[in-house]
């Protein structure tokens, strides 16, 4: 094992909990913004107590709605950018929508609307059950920040199964962590071409 591999093994850092230096959000957030329309509902499925995507999106959103100025936001409020921290006990595995707070007057349930994009930083080792749960919530935009590693032909073909095609493949290097990093931005039904090429043959 080379030396970086042996850091790795011994990091203090074994429960997936990277934060996303600043720049990296804002890098992430302009890709991602493009792909955004008006009324659109975001959702950071993991955003830790920094809740740093929840924040940068909340802002831009914020503007968008008509206040004219990009306000910084309380902790932990909610607003048309919507957030899950399982550390907080809002388990992204059990997230059906953005809560309106408002009831249905002849059932009494809450309704629920659909988010539009889900972005954020996923923990590692659970990448193939966040990309399953965001495809069930099938929002128009899917956008995760994911180690270069990380992105198989595997999981390209289940996106584009579901109807999703990587509109965004953008390379960047975080220095303490392993290898590249991976700004990824799949749209769902839409026209644009594919920007990664993949077969799934075994050459031998
Ligand atoms: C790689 S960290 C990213 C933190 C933050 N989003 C950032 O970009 O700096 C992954 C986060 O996912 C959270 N997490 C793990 N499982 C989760 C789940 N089922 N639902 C919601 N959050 C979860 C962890 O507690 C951790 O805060």
């Amino acid at each position: 094992m080379d030396k970086t591999g042996k850091k790795i093994q011994k990091r203090d850092n074994p429960n997936d909990v990277f934060i996303t230096p600043d720049t990296l959000v804002e890098e992430h957030f302009n890709l991602v913004k493009p792909y955004l329309k008006y009324c659109d509902i975001v959702l950071d499925p993991c955003c830790h107590e920094t809740q740093k995507y929840y924040k940068r999106f909340n802002k831009h959103l914020d503007w968008c709605y008509g206040s004219n100025e990009a306000t910084e936001q309380e902790e932990w409020c909610d607003g048309l950018v919507d957030w899950c921290e399982i550390t907080k006990g809002r388990d992204f595995f059990e997230y059906k929508g953005f809560d309106e707070g408002t009831h249905d007057r002849d059932t009494g349930e809450e309704d629920i609307a659909p988010v539009n994009a889900i972005v954020g930083n996923p923990p590692y080792s659970m990448i193939d059950a966040f990309l399953d749960k965001s495809i069930e919530l099938e929002p128009r935009v899917i956008s995760y920040l994911i180690g270069f590693a990380n992105i198989t032909t595997k999981r390209l073909e289940k996106m584009e199964k579901a109807g999703y095609k990587c509109v965004e493949f953008h390379l960047t290097k975080v220095f303490k962590w392993y290898g590249m990093s991976l700004l990824i931005v799949w749209v769902k039904d839409t026209d644009a071409k594919s920007v990664v090429g993949y077969d799934r043959k075994v050459h031998r």
